[in-house]
């Protein structure tokens, strides 16, 4: 049985796979949880994990990160507790398993760099041509493959904003809407936010932008921008900007991992990532059914 948190106010994964255990009349037959994120303790929006596991048959819980949230933590002792404590395996302590956490640290790094740093995660996607230029060709956006624009697309629908700058919104009027894969549904209005120091951004593409859902901010400080998205919830965001914003990002530090797609004549647009820490890119480029070349091992 698998289930995954949604949406905030909605199931944690594991009470939604023992629901759906029950509903299915299999619960008595679970015996093992596995969870890339330590069960919460707390009474949120949605009772505590710990206590639904404590409250099934489930004797062994696997668990792949610690809740970096202290108000959620606690959940790996509750489990333990006597009476009736259950058998819970860090995978930190795991040697054999060290790819598995850190596959995990990588799938909520983005939660965990709010949580810690009160700030998104921040990805900077970048494409060049076989020369290293960012500027597409006279009359076009852009210059890599259908393959790319899938992933393009898949970091979109994975990110809660998008910071660009007012070169790339008057060069390209973009839409930044997830077109080339299928976008959660339902999902919360993304945000967009332009750096435009001199307030250029045009009436009529913040117009379009809105009926297209998005929530507009201008920003005149791009040092700010982290903390901000943080206040409004957002996990995850990645950059699309032309060459004068990438660097200032870059002076300034301000990202997480940097994916740079490079268009070729000869084969397959190659793509390499850049990352501090474990990166979620790496399930961004492993979805689809053709996988860029990429240097996994670089993050
Ligand atoms: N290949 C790709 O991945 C890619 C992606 C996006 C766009 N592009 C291309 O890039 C081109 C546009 O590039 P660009 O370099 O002219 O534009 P840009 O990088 O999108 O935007 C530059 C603007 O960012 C603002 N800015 C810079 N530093 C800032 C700071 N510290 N705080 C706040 N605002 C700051 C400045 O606004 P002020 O002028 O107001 O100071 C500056 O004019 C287009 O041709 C587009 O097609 C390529």
């Amino acid at each position: 049985m698998t289930a995954a948190h949604h949406r905030t106010g909605a199931r944690h994964a594991e009470a939604l796979a023992l629901y759906r255990a029950r509903e299915l009349g299999v619960i008595d037959r679970v015996a093992t949880a596995l969870v890339t994120l330590e069960p919460c303790n707390h009474v949120g929006r949605t009772p505590p994990c710990s206590e639904a596991l404590r409250d099934s048959p489930v004797s062994t819980v696997w668990v792949g990160m610690r809740d970096p949230n202290p108000v959620a933590g606690g959940g790996i002792a509750r489990l333990r507790q006597m009476p009736e404590g259950r058998d819970v395996i860090l995978l930190e302590e795991c040697p054999a398993l060290a790819e598995t956490h850190r596959a995990c640290q990588a799938l909520l790094a983005p939660f965990a760099t709010r949580i810690i740093r009160q700030r998104p995660w921040i990805t900077v996607k970048q494409a060049c041509d076989g020369k290293g230029s960012m500027i597409p060709p006279e009359g076009k956006t852009t210059f890599t493959s259908q393959n790319s624009l899938e992933i393009a697309h898949r970091l979109r629908r994975a990110s809660d904003a998008i910071i660009t700058g007012i070169g790339t919104v008057l060069a390209d009027r973009p839409r930044f809407t997830v077109r080339h894969v299928v976008d959660h549904e339902d999902r919360a209005p993304r945000l967009v936010v332009v750096c435009d120091r001199q307030n250029r951004v045009p009436d009529s593409w913040r117009e379009m932008m809105i009926g297209s859902g998005y929530r507009v901010i201008v920003s005149h400080d791009l040092t700010e921008i982290p903390g901000m998205l943080g206040d409004h919830g957002v996990n995850w965001a990645m950059v699309e900007a032309g060459p004068v914003l990438l660097a200032e990002i870059d002076r300034l530090g301000l990202w997480d991992d940097w994916l740079t797609i490079r268009a070729s004549h000869e084969g397959p647009d190659r793509c390499s990532v850049r990352a501090h820490s474990p990166s979620p890119l790496r399930f961004i480029l492993a979805e689809g059914i053709n996988p860029l070349p990429a240097d996994k091992a670089a993050f």
